[in-house]
């Protein structure tokens, strides 16, 4: 799981191909970018996705901010971005921190983690020229939340990213202090409207000024906050937790030795059943059979994040 050992290399071509080596291996690695330190990994590898929350600590799934080159190769990997969305990004991409949400094709090659079960994924392209480099070696879209332990400061020094995460991840690229220290800023692009989900270094009503569209009309404060937006996803049908036994009407996702329909680890390794969470709910839902069971998830380290994600998707819902 974690590396023993963290190294701290300063951005050179030769730390890049290194980075590339360890992502294409599906480790994450901290990087530099305009805005803060980011935790890196391939986007479209579930397990190395699960690597992030797991080097993080995080608690829960929240939807993660997805780099890419551009939107030419967000749209390969299957995002659907509007012409308007095309445009905001001609404009700020590559010089400031500007992530666009939009939505994804059923058949994307990004893994359902990285976007927790939603729709739609946060596209960012970085003005950092190592975050750059990166993609460019990895010819893949990377995955890139803040480099901190969750709960913790975002780092915007690499000195800041080792306090916090030394001896959970295998490598930390030096490119200096972050030029703005404040994450991007996230806006979605619906009918007519610029929608700011999180406010930063770029102006969103500017963005909707420059694209000849309305300002969020409705906006009112952090409109989808992270925990707000968990609420999205939740399976169409009844979900039962800490199941051995499964009804006949259950369609029983298995985990370790409780073997189920199909199983989210054979061999009990919460990284692979994290990995494979949001495509096995997926895969459920489109069975004959009305309900959904899921073997018991211990309830420690990377299993504590799967747990809070299913009790959410078992709540019962609202109206
Ligand atoms: O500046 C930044 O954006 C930094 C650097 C490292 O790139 N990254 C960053 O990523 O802040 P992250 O993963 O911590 O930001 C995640 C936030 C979520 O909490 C959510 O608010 C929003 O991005 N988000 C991600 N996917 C979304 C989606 N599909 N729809 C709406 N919001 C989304
Ligand atoms: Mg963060």
């Amino acid at each position: 799981m974690s590396a023993p050992t963290t190294r701290v290399l300063p951005y050179t071509a030769e730390t890049i191909a290194e980075a590339a080596r360890l992502i294409a291996a599906g480790q994450p690695v901290a990087m530099p970018t305009e805005t803060v330190y980011g935790l890196a990994a391939d986007a479209t590898n579930g397990e190395a996705v699960a690597r992030i929350y797991e080097a993080k600590g995080r608690p829960s799934f929240n939807p993660l901010i997805v780099h890419v080159l551009d939107m030419d190769q967000a749209f390969d990997f299957g995002a659907r971005p509007s012409v308007a969305a095309r445009e905001a990004a001609a404009i700020y991409w590559g010089k400031a921190p500007l992530t666009i949400v939009v939505p994804l094709s059923p058949f994307a090659r990004i893994s359902r983690l990285v976007t927790a079960g939603l729709g739609t994924v946060a596209l960012r392209c970085s003005a950092h020229p190592a975050m750059m480099d990166l993609l460019r070696a990895c010819g893949t879209p990377l995955a890139a939340p803040s480099a901190n332990r969750s709960g913790r400061i975002s780092p915007t020094r690499a000195e800041h990213v080792l306090a916090s995460l030394d001896g959970r991840i295998p490598l930390i690229v030096d490119g200096g202090e972050s030029r703005h220290g404040l994450e991007s800023t996230i806006i979605k692009i619906t009918g007519e409207e610029v929608v700011p989900l999180r406010l930063g270094p770029v102006d969103a009503a500017e963005v909707a000024m420059l694209i000849k569209m309305k300002y969020g009309a409705k906006w009112k404060g952090l409109v989808e906050a992270p925990g707000q937006l968990e609420s999205h996803y939740a399976p169409s049908k009844p979900l039962r937790l800490n199941v051995e036994k499964a009804a006949p009407d259950e369609w029983l996702i298995g985990f370790g030795a409780i073997t189920g329909e199909t199983n989210l680890s054979a061999s009990s390794d919460l990284v692979e059943a994290a990995s494979k969470l949001f495509e096995k709910l997926h895969e459920a839902e489109l069975q004959d059979r009305p309900r959904i069971a899921i073997a018991p998830i211990p309830d420690e380290d990377l299993g504590a994040a799967i747990n809070d994600r299913l009790r959410r998707a078992a709540a019962p819902r609202h109206g």
